[in-house]
């Protein structure tokens, strides 16, 4: 993948927070993959679909692009402008109550979104792991806390998160959420490298949500949180 054939698609309009191509560019950079023009990939909170427009582009799979808060239609509109239209299939559903096939997707990804539905143990196990086929690859880049810092979430970030602080959990605790069953081969989580580039290519931009940002960047974001990426490989 290479960032410069996504630029024009990454502005104002389309970013719902730190740069979700930066996440993705090095979730694939850590595992590349090879899709089959049959095969199904789910975007899981995939906000206005710019990763589900990368996701089309660098494979020749179909690509789901399901979020909850932007509407089928608004994504479906994207993807036509985009030119992806007959790749990429907009649904708008809950995370919680997913209505996919069982085991049609060959792989999931889910970036800047897993942490608002699946920070509870046994989420994995029910919810995403009934829709991944067999061999199939779950590549998830979300905010959390260092692991060094486990445990002091609401004390360390709820100046900046208020409530939500406990959404940031840990590489570490994200496996051990993750669990395991006899279907998972493994399962590795870890410090994602793109924390500055993503959140600078955010900050940039100048609207309310990322001012609000903007002010906890020293104090908090940087020295505390991390972008954790996880892997999971079913057998
Ligand atoms: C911060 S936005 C990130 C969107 C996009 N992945 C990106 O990085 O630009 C978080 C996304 O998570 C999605 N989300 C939150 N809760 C969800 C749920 N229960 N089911 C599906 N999507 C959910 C929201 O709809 C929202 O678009």
């Amino acid at each position: 993948m290479n960032i410069n054939d996504y630029k024009k698609y990454i502005s104002e309009e389309t970013m719902m927070g730190p740069s979700c191509v930066r996440i993705l560019e090095e979730l694939l950079k850590q595992c590349p993959l090879q899709f089959a023009p049959g095969d199904e990939i789910l975007d899981l909170g995939c906000g206005r679909g710019l990763t589900s427009l990368i996701i089309a582009r660098e494979t020749e799979a179909k690509v789901y692009a399901n979020d909850l808060w932007i509407s089928a239609d608004e994504n479906r509109n994207r993807f036509i402008e985009w030119g992806v239209d007959g790749q990429v299939t907009p649904v708008c559903e809950d995370a919680n109550s997913p209505n996919f096939g069982e085991k049609q997707f060959s792989a999931m990804f889910s970036v800047d979104a897993y942490h608002y539905f699946a920070g509870n143990r046994g989420f994995f196990e029910s919810k995403i792991m009934p829709f991944i086929k067999d061999g199939g690859i779950i590549l998830i880049g979300i905010p959390g806390i260092k692991d060094k810092f486990e445990g002091r979430a609401d004390e360390l970030l709820s100046d900046w998160l208020g409530e939500d602080s406990h959404m940031f959990k840990s590489p570490k605790l994200c496996k051990e959420i993750i669990g395991n069953n006899n279907r998972i081969a493994s399962v590795k989580t870890w410090e994602m490298e793109c924390l500055d580039i993503a959140w600078s290519e955010w900050l940039a931009i100048d609207n309310n949500f990322s001012n609000g940002d903007k002010k906890y960047f020293d104090s908090i974001i940087k020295p505390y949180t991390c972008f954790v990426g996880i892997e999971i490989k079913l057998h």
